[in-house]
C-alpha cells in the first residue's frame, strides 16, 4: 500500500488507517473481531491504528495492545489521544504512561490532544510544554493534536520550539465538509496532515441505511446524519456513490473513501468492526476516481440539503476514572 509521512517528519503510514474506537461501549464492537479486523488491516498494508485513552475509558487502548502483541509491535504506527481532563503538564506525563501501560508500548508514536481544554482552564502552552517533554525525552515519536481550529493549531505551534504539530484529526467526509473552509488549507499551508474521522459518516456513507433501516442503540442514537430528513437526502448520495461503484467494480463505502484520497495530504481513518469491514477499507486505495467522477460527486453534493450540528465531542466530557 502507497504511504504518506505525517506532516514534515512525523511517522509514514499507510495510505488509509483504522479507528478502533469501535472498541467500547458506545459501539458495541465485538473484541475479537476488532482485532481480526486489525489484523486483517496489517495484512492488507495498514499499519496506522488509532485509538484514545477515553475509548471504553482504556478498553480501546487493550484491544490495540492484544493485536500489537499478536501481530508484532513494530508493524504498527500507534495512535492514541490524550483526553480534555488530562491536559495539565504532570496529568499529562500520568496519562501518556498509563496510555503506553495499556497498549504494551514504550513509545507513542502519534500522541494527539483530542479536544482543545473543553473548560478552558489549561494554557494550552502548559500541554504543549508536557508533550514536547514526552518528544524529548523519546516516549513520542510525534505529536498530533485533533478537533482543533485554525487559531488552536497557531497558539499550539508557537509553544513548539523543538519540533512541529504533524496531524490535525478532524472530522472529514463526503457529507460533512466544514474543515474546507478554514482548517483544510491552513493545514495545506503548514504541512500538517489532515487525519479524517468518521470517513463513512459513521455508516451513512455505506449503502447499508435508509428511511427503513438506520443503526439503533449506539453512539448514532444521537447522530443527526440518520434523521429522517436526513437520511432521505443521503440516500440520494449514496445512490450517485452507487452508480460510480458499479463502474469500479467496487463498493459505495470505498467511493466514498477514494473521495477523501483524492486529496493527497488527507488519511481517512475508518472504524471496522470486523475483518470484512476493514478488508473493504483497505481496498479503497485501489480504486481511485477520475476527475469527471469527482466533478459528478460533486455536483450530487450541491444537490442535497442535509441539516447536521458542527462537531460534538466523541467522548463524555467527564471521563470516568
Ligand atoms: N478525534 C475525534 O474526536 C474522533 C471522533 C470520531 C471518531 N474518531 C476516530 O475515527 C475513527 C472512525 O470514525 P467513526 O467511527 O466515527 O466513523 P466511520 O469510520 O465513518 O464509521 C465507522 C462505522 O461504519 C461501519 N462501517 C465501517 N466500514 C464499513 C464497510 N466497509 N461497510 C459497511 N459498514 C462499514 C461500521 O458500523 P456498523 O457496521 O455498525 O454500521 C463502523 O463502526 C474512530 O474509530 C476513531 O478512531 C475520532
Amino acid at each position: 500500500m502507497d504511504s504518506r509521512t505525517l506532516g514534515k517528519n512525523g511517522p509514514k503510514v499507510s495510505r488509509i488507517g483504522m479507528g478502533v474506537w469501535q472498541a467500547s461501549d458506545l459501539w458495541k464492537g465485538d473484541d475479537e473481531q476488532i482485532v481480526r479486523a486489525i489484523t486483517r488491516g496489517h495484512e492488507l498494508g495498514v499499519n496506522l491504528v488509532d485509538t484514545a485513552e477515553a475509548y471504553g475509558n482504556g478498553h480501546s487502548e487493550q484491544v490495540v495492545g492484544r493485536a500489537l502483541r499478536d501481530i508484532g509491535r513494530e508493524e504498527f504506527v500507534v495512535a492514541t489521544k490524550v483526553h480534555g481532563a488530562n491536559l495539565r503538564y504532570d496529568e499529562l506525563q500520568r496519562a501518556a504512561a498509563a496510555s503506553m501501560n495499556r497498549l504494551g508500548v514504550t513509545e507513542i508514536d502519534l500522541y494527539q490532544v483530542h479536544w482543545p481544554d473543553p473548560w478552558e482552564q489549561v494554557p494550552l502552552k502548559e500541554t504543549m510544554k508536557a508533550l514536547e517533554k514526552l518528544y524529548t525525552e523519546g516516549k513520542i515519536r510525534a505529536i498530533g493534536v485533533s478537533n482543533f481550529a485554525v487559531r488552536d493549531l497557531e497558539e499550539a505551534r508557537s509553544h513548539l520550539s523543538r519540533t512541529d504539530i504533524v496531524s490535525n484529526q478532524v472530522r472529514y467526509n463526503f457529507l460533512q465538509r466544514e474543515i474546507e473552509e478554514e482548517v483544510l488549507p491552513y493545514c495545506r499551508k503548514n504541512n500538517i496532515t489532515i487525519l479524517a474521522y468518521s470517513p463513512l459518516a459513521q455508516g451513512a456513507l455505506t449503502g447499508k441505511y435508509n428511511r427503513g433501516h438506520v443503526p439503533k442503540g449506539d453512539i448514532r442514537d444521537e447522530n443527526r446524519l440518520f434523521a429522517p430528513k436526513n437520511i432521505e437526502q443521503i440516500e440520494k448520495v449514496n445512490a450517485v456513490l452507487g452508480s460510480i461503484a458499479r463502474r469500479h467494480g467496487c463498493s459505495a463505502s470505498q467511493v466514498g473513501l477514494s473521495w477523501l484520497l483524492a486529496n493527497q495530504m488527507v488519511v481517512p481513518i475508518p472504524g471496522a468492526k470486523n475483518e470484512a469491514q476493514a478488508e473493504e477499507n483497505a481496498g479503497s486505495t485501489k480504486h481511485l476516481l477520475t476527475n469527471a467522477e469527482l466533478t459528478e460527486l460533486d455536483t450530487a453534493y450541491e444537490l442535497v440539503d442535509i441539516d447536521y450540528l458542527p462537531t460534538v465531542p466523541d467522548v463524555p466530557i467527564e471521563l470516568v476514572t
